[in-house]
């Protein structure tokens, strides 16, 4: 592939990417306004930009997506320079800017991805396994359990009814 042509794929998939949950919360904020039908485009919209994002990473392909052992080795150094290098520096800086909020918020994602890092790590050693587990995603902070959703996220403390089964 070109290497523009890659580039511009990038630099779309990662446009349509944004787009997709930009417009998400759009929606959601025209619901709450009371416009149910600027919701309801909005929502339209999300979907046809996420039908983008994912035409544009196919084409990407193989730039992006090698092998499910690659895949899962590219995951794990992401999450462990997420919770090691760039949330560690958010957390400074809006502790500088006391910015309490995000501090809370950067910090819960830091110790996520961690976790993100070990379940990785533990599957790229378990690759061969012949069970499918089954995970629980806390959908306030991104907590991810195996097996049982607990009775609090160890996180961020929400209780089990804010998890979300994944299989
Ligand atoms: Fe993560
Ligand atoms: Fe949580």
């Amino acid at each position: 592939m070109g290497e523009k042509t890659s580039r511009n794929l990038h630099e779309a998939f990662v446009g349509e990417a944004k787009a997709h949950f930009r417009l998400l919360a759009y929606a959601e904020k025209a619901e709450e306004e009371g416009f149910p039908q600027i919701a309801a485009l909005f929502r339209a919209v999300a979907e046809a930009e996420r039908v983008h994002t994912i035409r544009n990473l196919k084409l990407l392909g193989e730039v992006v997506v090698k092998d499910t052992e690659a895949n899962l080795q590219a995951s794990f150094q992401r999450e462990e320079k997420a919770s090691g290098v760039y949330y560690p520096q958010f957390i400074r800086e809006a502790e500088e800017e006391e910015d309490r909020r995000a501090v809370i918020s950067f910090s819960q994602a830091r110790d996520v991805e961690e976790g993100h890092a070990a379940l990785y790590k533990h599957a790229l050693r378990h690759m061969l396994a012949d069970t499918t587990p089954v995970y629980y995603v806390c959908e306030v902070c991104g907590y991810v359990a195996e097996i049982e959703a607990p009775e609090r996220c160890p996180v961020c403390n929400a209780p089990r009814e804010q998890f979300r089964q994944v299989a």
